[in-house]
This record gives structure tokens, sequence and C-alpha cells, in this order.
């Protein structure tokens, strides 16, 4: 598929500009750099790179001039912060990135080396080049395009980057609690999402929260000869698929007791503004080789992405995978489970309602193991928000069109965390391309997309200074 079009966007005129512009050639050598380290997080063998990966963040902002830079330890990899506290008095915004990515693999469908980023078409390709490492770049180089000409930041700024986000965030709850003035602020901006298909901008205001599991059957000691064996005991494998199974109906809802019980139903509203998206779902389709949608019965594509919870099966396995064929009965099967949740589901309480369903459909006699591996609750925030409206200024005085407001399927848990243990406003701004190929091969960031990324948060920051409270009042103008 052809990459979705680059986008126009408006300079900012003013010494800021010529910075930025100046920078371009040594910035896109730091991306490269950044992209280079392969900060994987899931993976036991990458944490020295998720350190490295840290580490070179932490030297980043200390030579922008970030004050109290820190590379703090969180039990698994370390969280990134530091701060520019121009004057107490003035408002605080919150900047939240994470530095660390999804595995590489599988490498031989890659048209270049995940970790040897190199720029093609417009685009910057590599693991990581637009989730979430190119969305950072785009704050460091606004931190610098403002410190560097005016040395001040028009607003107090604290930066956050985590290390685990590709992980579930196991860690980050606790390193909240203890490090508050670290997360304290007046508003937070979350930059890990992006633009619209058509590469049309747009603000995120929802996303599905989401519990991880591991499902653990076993029957035998070893596996046993099919022959002697074959429909006298259990398969593992055979009952894990039928237990999986029975956990969806004809139309594809979960059949799972309660799963459903504390859902907030979509309004017509909601529905109407799903409706509206100029959503083209046969490119859609296209756009990744498949034939159909699929989905639960009742609701649109988009409604199904962004508005409905789901639960899918994202890895299973068991028995004889290799070549040829070997007549066993397995000794143990295994599956890795998600259910993506929207508001109002708890995700613990989720977790435990799909063990219990999936023992109760176990057949008797079968060892059951059932493992969360992470949750991340459901976010929503309300459109009138004010911080959201300083965002969509500063979007649409650089790319010229009102962004679009859109629930997305995807979960960044650090966001209902702010909002719902410290009450601050989170607005999701966030800068990739819809055909990034986030957390698949050939990643890419789209240059445009980040270019304009850096002149729409210099213009938040000071269109925030102007009028914090009705996020009006930014600048369309040179800078003074
Ligand atoms: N950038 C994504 C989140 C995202 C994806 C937002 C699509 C909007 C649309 C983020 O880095 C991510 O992938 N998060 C994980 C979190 C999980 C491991 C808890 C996800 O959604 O799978
Ligand atoms: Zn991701």
């Amino acid at each position: 598929m052809p990459y979705a079009p680059s986008l126009n966007w408006a300079p900012l005129g003013g010494p800021e500009e010529a910075q930025i512009v100046a920078a371009h050639g040594a910035r896109m050598k730091r991306y490269a750099d950044f992209l280079s380290i392969p900060s994987v997080s899931a993976e036991p063998n990458h944490a020295a790179d998720c350190r490295t990966a840290a580490e070179w963040l932490a030297g980043e902002l200390r030579r922008i001039g970030a004050q109290r830079v820190e590379v703090s330890e969180t039990g698994g990899h370390p969280i990134v912060v530091g701060e520019r506290i121009e004057d107490p008095t003035l408002p605080t915004i919150v900047v939240y990135g994470h530095y660390d990515v999804q595995p590489g693999d599988p490498l031989d469908l890659w048209k270049t080396s995940p970790f040897e980023p190199i720029v093609r078409d417009g685009r910057m390709l590599g693991r990581g080049s637009a989730d979430d490492k190119g969305q950072i770049v785009i704050h460091l180089a606004a931190l610098e395009a403002l410190l560097s000409t005016r040395g001040r930041l028009p607003v107090n700024v604290k930066y956050l980057f985590e290390g685990e986000e590709e992980s579930s965030s196991v860690n980050l709850e606790r390193w909240m609690a203890s490090h508050p003035d670290r997360c304290s602020g007046d508003a937070v901006i979350i930059s890990d999402t992006g633009f619209f298909e058509g590469n049309l901008p747009a603000l995120t205001v929802g996303l599905r929260g989401i519990t991880y599991l591991q499902v653990d059957v076993r029957n035998s000691d070893v596996d046993l000869h099919s022959g002697g064996f074959g429909g006298s005991v259990i398969n593992p494998a055979n009952a894990l698929a039928a237990m999986i199974a029975s956990l969806h109906d004809e139309q594809r809802r979960i059949t799972v007791p309660g799963f459903y019980d504390d859902v907030v139903q979509l309004t017509p509203a909601d529905r109407a503004a799903f409706a509206a998206l100029p959503f083209d779902e046969s490119a859609y389709l296209a756009a990744i080789g498949a034939g159909a949608p699929q989905g639960e019965d009742g609701y649109s594509t988009v409604e199904r992405r962004g508005g409905r919870p789901t639960l899918d099966v994202n890895g299973i396995w068991g028995g004889f995978t290799g070549d040829g064929s070997k007549t066993i009965i397995p000794a143990h099967a295994h599956a890795k489970i998600s259910c993506r949740l929207v508001m109002a589901q708890d995700p613990a309480r989720i977790a435990l309602q799909v063990e219990a369903a999936l023992k109760a459909a176990a057949p008797r006699g079968l060892q059951v193991e059932v493992r969360n591996l992470g949750n991340g609750y459901p976010f929503l925030t309300p459109l009138g928000d004010p911080y959201l409206q300083a965002a969509a200024n500063a979007l649409k005085e650089t790319f010229g069109a009102d962004p679009l407001y859109l629930r997305e399927g995807g979960s960044i848990p650090i966001a209902a965390l702010f909002q719902r243990e410290l009450s601050l406003p989170v607005v999701l701004l966030g800068f990739t391309p819809p055909d990034d190929n986030a957390h698949a091969p050939n990643e890419s960031m789209d240059l445009g997309n980040l270019e304009g990324g850096i002149r729409t948060f210099v213009r938040f920051l000071e269109g925030y200074a102007a009028n914090p409270a009705s996020g009006s009042g930014s600048r369309t103008d040179a800078a003074g």
C-alpha cells in the first residue's frame, strides 16, 4: 500500500522556527541514534538496552537544559524525569512518552533492519520510530527550540518518560505514588497516539483499558502416544481450544458472566460521532491485506474498535509444532488472552471473571492456571475540556484544519492513572500517521508529522501560557 499523504504544516515564524530548521540535521541524527538502541521492554535480554535508552534520554534532557534530570528506579525499567520550572506561579504541564518499544520480530518481514533506522520516502523507518520515540523527539525539539532562543519556556514543564509502557506499565502506579512531585501539575500531555486514517489531524479522547492473562492447562506429566491415549484421556490442546471458543457466542458477544455489567453503552450522540468520521472501511482492510471486517453484531467497525470491549487470543501454543508430524497428546497447552475494555469496566474484576469462566468451561480433571500479566483502566475525557481545546487550537494553527476527535482502541495505562488517581486533565496529543505499522514489521514515522508536531507543541505551550483556563489565545504570528 502507498503511504498516506504527508501533511502541510505552518511554520512558526520567529527565532524558534529558524532554530528548528537549523537543527534539522542534528535532530535526525539523534533520532536515529535513539532508534538504534533496542529498548524492548518485554524481553529480559534487552534490559541493559532499556537502561541505555533511559540514560541517552536523560543526557538529551540535560544537554537541552532541563533541570533535576534523573533516571529513576522502578523495580523494572527506569523512568526518566526532568523539568523546567520557570516560575512556580505559572501553570505546569506534565509531558509523558515511553522510550520502550515492541520486539523487532518477525525480522524476515522487515524491508530494513528494525534497529538500523533509515530515512526513505519522507519517513523514518525503524522500530519505535512512531511508537513512541519519534514523539519524544518532538518534545525534545520543542524544548530545545524555546530554550535556545529565549532561554525559558512560557510555562513550567515536567517530563516523564516511561520504559515499560509496552509491557503493561506494571511498576508505574507504585512509582507515581512514591514520586508525587514528579507527577503533579495542572494538565498532562500524553504523546502516544496519532492521526486518523488518511493522515487527518486528530485528538484522541478515549482509549480502551486492558487486562492481559496467560492460561496454562495440563493433564499428563509428559506427552503421550496418541494411538495409546487418544480418545481416552483429556487432550489439553483440544480442551483449551474449546474453553476459549466458549467465551464468545454466535453474535461474537462475550459470554463471560458479568463481563458487560459495567459497560457504559454508546449513546446516540456517541454513535453519531463515530458515524461522522471519514472512515474508509475498504482502505482500512486493504492496508492490512484483510478480506472482511468482523466483530460484535450491531456495531460498526469504528465502534467495535473504539467503543466496545473485546476478548482476543494473542498467542496459543502446545504440543508438537515442528516440521512433519508427530503423533502425541500434548501434556500441556497455553494461551495469552487479552481483553480491551471500555468505560467503566474494571480490569482486575474482568480478569477474575474471565478466569472463572475458563475454569468453569474446563473438563473435570484438567489442571488450569490463569495468571494476570497486566491491567490498565479505560480512559475518556470530556470534549469540553479547555486543555483539549488548547491542543485543538494548536493543531488547527499548524495543520490548517480542525482536528477530529477519536475514541481509539489501544491502551495507555498512565492516562487513566493521571485522571483517576491525581484528578488531572489529560490530553492525548499525538502525531503518528495511521499507517505507521506500530507493533508490526516496517514501522515508520512520517517526517512531516514529526515536523508539524514540533510546531504544534510550541504553539500549545504558548497558547496555554496565554490563557491556561480557557485554552484560547494561542499565537498565530511571529515570536516575541
Ligand atoms: N501507542 C500505543 C497505544 C495506542 C495504540 C493508542 C493505538 C491509540 C491507538 C501504546 O504504545 C501501546 O501499544 N499500548 C499497549 C499497552 C498495553 C501493553 C498495556 C497496547 O495498547 O497494546
Ligand atoms: Zn505501542
